[in-house]
């Protein structure tokens, strides 16, 4: 396995103030970082706002302010998104920076000297809200399939020779089967080149908001092509760098299932021909429903993530979001189904045996990591832990099966939890102090592999628990799970904390 690993949020539009679909990309990639750091890698971490396009140009028209004034305002909230969600990106692109500009114009310039692009005209059918072109075979009473309205389109354009990558494309998703991830996905992109790709209009004519085409200004770049270069660019293209040398290609562009087919089919191409190599996974996550319904401004239900993470807490959302649906399927938000998960995940099963193990420490084994003589049942159980450990970090690095690896680790929570009501370590302290020190041993030491697996998704609360157990900042990393690397008897540990509340509906 290499040791860098570059993985990409999408860059998100500026027409619009941040929602949960944001949040969601973002904590899934969140998540993969922090794992990947913590297994070893050298992590490069990119997110990024996407700012060109008729959609950014007409909503800044609506505003009366400049698409310029609008970009920045609300770049800045994503930027401060990303802040308050925890996520540690190493790096944020906007498509107006200069280094952004200069690198797409450098990778337009590669796909005309390859031969790949020609002038022709563009008549056919425009979505501005989807930023694509649609043919009149896809379009459902009118609309796009996406639901989104279009309009008839007709201006010089220049042209990427797209039909010439069929084959090639087939090909490469056949000789690599993990490229698009979930596997139904990838069906539906293999069935969509199977079925005829047609050249595709990469630069607009009728209005000004974009990069200006090189050597043409009349034309500026079709916005995905613009965006698309963005995961490059941020990496120092064209120049030769070690950001270029030890990132690309990027190991995972983590991307909403709307926008699957730029990603896995134009992306791919586009680097093709530009005598580069495709990144070596797209994963397209499914999308949240609202208590049911489809998430649209028209319906005014949509979800504040920074609103949620005020009420409920930021780790109880990252926890919830990453818990709740298999990453790749659809799901369903609801306030209901979020306070089950804090109350019985979270504040019940991880965070009770937290409390109870580390008060009674703190009471009855002198505030300090305690002694051990371990029996069968305790070995059983720290074994249990290891090798779920292993089953975890499996399902994350090469599945993103998110909330299978916090099934797994729950699983270990509730099997401590059924040791400590099968020990009954307040029983022992009379009848067998040895074994009652023991006995918190064995789940101390649970709890700081519980503590290890939970970094990635709920750093803050892991961090916390970590500190409770006294494990120092420099033995946080994966491969410390084991027993190699356990609590030391004697650690004097500090005054425990909750870590978990419960939720209490106020009345
Ligand atoms: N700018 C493009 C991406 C360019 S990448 C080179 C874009 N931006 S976006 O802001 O509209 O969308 C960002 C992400 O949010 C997409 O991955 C999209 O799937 C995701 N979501 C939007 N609504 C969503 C839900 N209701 N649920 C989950 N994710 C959803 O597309």
């Amino acid at each position: 396995m290499k040791d860098n690993f570059y993985i990409t949020t999408p860059i998100y539009y500026v027409n619009d103030k941040p929602h949960i679909g944001h949040a969601y990309t973002s904590i899934a990639c969140d998540v993969m970082a922090r794992f990947m750091r913590l297994d070893g890698r050298k992590v490069k971490f990119l997110s990024g706002t996407d700012e060109h396009g008729q959609k950014v140009e007409q909503s800044a028209k609506n505003l009366n302010i400049t698409p310029q004034k609008l970009a920045d305002e609300n770049s800045k909230h994503f930027r401060e998104l990303l802040k308050t969600l925890n996520i540690s990106n190493d790096d944020f692109i906007r498509t107006t920076e200069a280094r952004h500009k200069q690198g797409a114009q450098a990778f337009w310039k590669a796909l005309v000297k390859s031969g790949y692009i020609y002038l022709g005209k563009y008549s056919g059918w425009y979505s501005v809200r989807d930023e694509a072109y649609y043919q009149e075979s896809e379009l459902v009473e009118g609309k796009a399939p996406t639901g989104a309205p279009v309009e008839w389109v007709e201006e010089p354009s220049y042209f990427f020779k797209l039909s010439a990558f069929e084959d090639r494309l087939l090909q490469f998703y056949e000789e690599n089967p993990k490229f698009i991830a979930p596997e139904g996905r990838r069906n539906e992109v293999i069935s969509f080149v199977k079925g005829g790709l047609k050249d595709l209009s990469i630069s607009r004519t009728t209005f000004k908001w974009g990069i200006p085409v090189p050597g043409d200004e009349s034309h500026v770049m079709y916005v995905w092509l613009d965006a698309l270069t963005n995961y490059l660019t941020a990496l120092g293209y064209p120049f030769h760098s070690t950001n270029m040398a030890d990132f690309w290609p990027a190991d995972l562009h983590m991307v909403g299932k709307d926008i699957l087919r730029f990603h896995a089919v134009y992306w791919p191409a586009f680097l093709m021909a530009a005598d580069m190599e495709p990144p070596l996974r797209i994963f397209a996550h499914g999308w949240w429903t609202n208590e049911g319904q489809k998430i649209s401004k028209s319906l005014g239900n949509v979800i504040d993530p920074v609103a949620l993470v005020e009420n409920f807490g930021l780790d109880q959302i990252r926890y919830f979001l990453m818990r709740e649906i298999p990453f790749g399927n659809d799901g369903d938000f609801s306030r209901e189904k979020l306070i089950g998960r804090i109350n019985s995940d979270l504040a019940n099963n991880i965070g009770n045996l937290a409390q109870r193990v580390l008060s009674m420490i703190n009471k009855n084994c002198g505030a300090k990591v305690p002694q051990y003589k371990f029996e069968e049942s305790d070995k059983k159980l720290l074994s249990f832990a290891f090798v779920q450990a292993d089953k975890i970090r499996n399902e994350i690095i090469y599945d993103q099966h998110f909330s299978r690896a916090l099934e797994l680790i729950g699983q270990i929570a509730t099997r401590a939890n059924e040791y400590v009501d099968a020990n009954a370590p307040w029983k022992l302290k009379k009848e067998n102090p040895e074994r009652m020190e023991a006995v918190l041993y064995t789940l101390a030491e649970c709890l700081r592999r519980i503590g290890l697996l939970l970094l990635a998704f709920i750093p803050d609360s892991a961090n916390k628990l970590l500190d409770q157990l006294g494990v120092g900042s420099e033995q946080r990393l994966f491969h410390m799970v084991g027993a190699g690397h356990a609590l030391k008897p004697g650690t004097a540990l500090p005054e425990p904390q909750g870590i978990f509340p419960r939720w209490e509906e106020k009345v």
